[in-house]
């Protein structure tokens, strides 16, 4: 684990690895009590550092099981209450609800559900509370702001500490791969949406989930990802165009491109991503694509 400490009351920790999707960064807040925020350290970092830090609640962004995996050591490893969105409760309550609304439409139901057992640990969530954009904390951190930002989950959660004008942006795509949609739940348009939302806020730093720090450029930093957004737009228009069939398109990459040398499951996994996100962007291209919606983005990648 890497800990950084970003104000007095602030700690950014990151993982030793982010393999496999099994971990994420996440953040330590004191304030009027100890809060963590995503942290999915993996399996033998997490119960460690709950019994350290002790903390006294433990809040997930979303339920993606490389941020929310965690939550199943709390109550064992502290006394601290879990925090869920409740738009995604049902994702950790229910294995079978995971499968059938994650990789069962794409035939992968099985072997996703092993892995999700097995290799991450799933384990029906018993002992949580659930928030939604009204819920405070201010009995922990009542200067936490909860900034919905749906779209690459259906309630993906930011959070904004206004004194300290920070943001932890959890899985928006601020980082080397960008916006990520591999689930039938995930929305190209919702996320877009979040991003303008994001982009329009008074920040001096943002914390993010995959990509570490950032200290300046936000607009440009937003700006990139709308924009590798459109060009795995334009690359999938153009070579619908050129006659490529979806299998070929899916083959060739819209987020994960060498997918034949991964070894299996992931390689399995890594195809059903990039079909799921195909399958947005096409519906997208069939209304009109993304600047339909969105010509207030032109200018922003000029
Ligand atoms: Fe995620």
């Amino acid at each position: 684990m890497k800990k950084q400490i970003i104000t007095d009351k602030i700690t950014y920790i990151e993982p030793d690895s982010m393999a496999n999707f099994t971990s994420c960064s996440g953040i330590i807040i004191q304030s009027k009590a100890k809060v963590f925020i995503d942290m999915n350290m993996g399996a033998k970092e997490t119960p460690i550092i709950l019994k350290e830090e002790k903390p006294d609640a433990a809040i997930v962004t979303h339920y993606h099981l490389d941020h929310s995996i965690w939550t199943r050591y709390v109550t064992q490893y502290s006394e601290a209450a879990v925090y869920i969105p409740k738009a995604e409760e049902p994702y950790f309550t229910s294995l079978d609800f995971v499968i059938e609304n994650t990789a069962e439409p794409f035939g992968e139901g099985e072997r996703w559900k092993d892995f999700v057992e097995n290799y991450l640990g799933y384990k029906p969530l018993r002992q949580y509370e659930c928030y939604d954009k009204l819920t405070t904390f201010k009995e922990f951190v009542p200067e936490l702001v909860l900034i919905e930002t749906p779209g690459h989950s259906p309630s993906h959660t930011s959070f904004y500490f206004p004194d300290d004008k920070i943001l932890f942006s959890g899985d928006m795509g601020l980082d080397r791969f960008g916006p990520w949609y591999g689930w039938a739940d995930c929305s190209i348009k919702q996320i877009v949406d979040s991003i303008l939302r994001l982009d329009g806020m008074d920040v001096k730093l943002i914390l993010t989930s995959h990509g570490g720090v950032l200290k300046k450029d936000f607009q440009m930093e937003w700006a990139n990802c709308i924009e590798t957004l459109l060009k795995r737009e334009k690359k999938i228009v153009k070579k619908l165009e050129q006659g490529l069939s979806k299998e070929t398109i899916i083959e060739q990459g819209i987020f994960f491109k060498d997918k034949t040398i991964v070894k299996e499951p992931m390689k399995s996994f890594l195809y059903m991503w990039d079909t799921a996100m195909y399958n947005h962007h096409e519906s997208l291209i069939n209304e009109g694509g993304l600047i339909n919606f969105f010509p207030e983005i032109l200018p922003m990648i000029d």
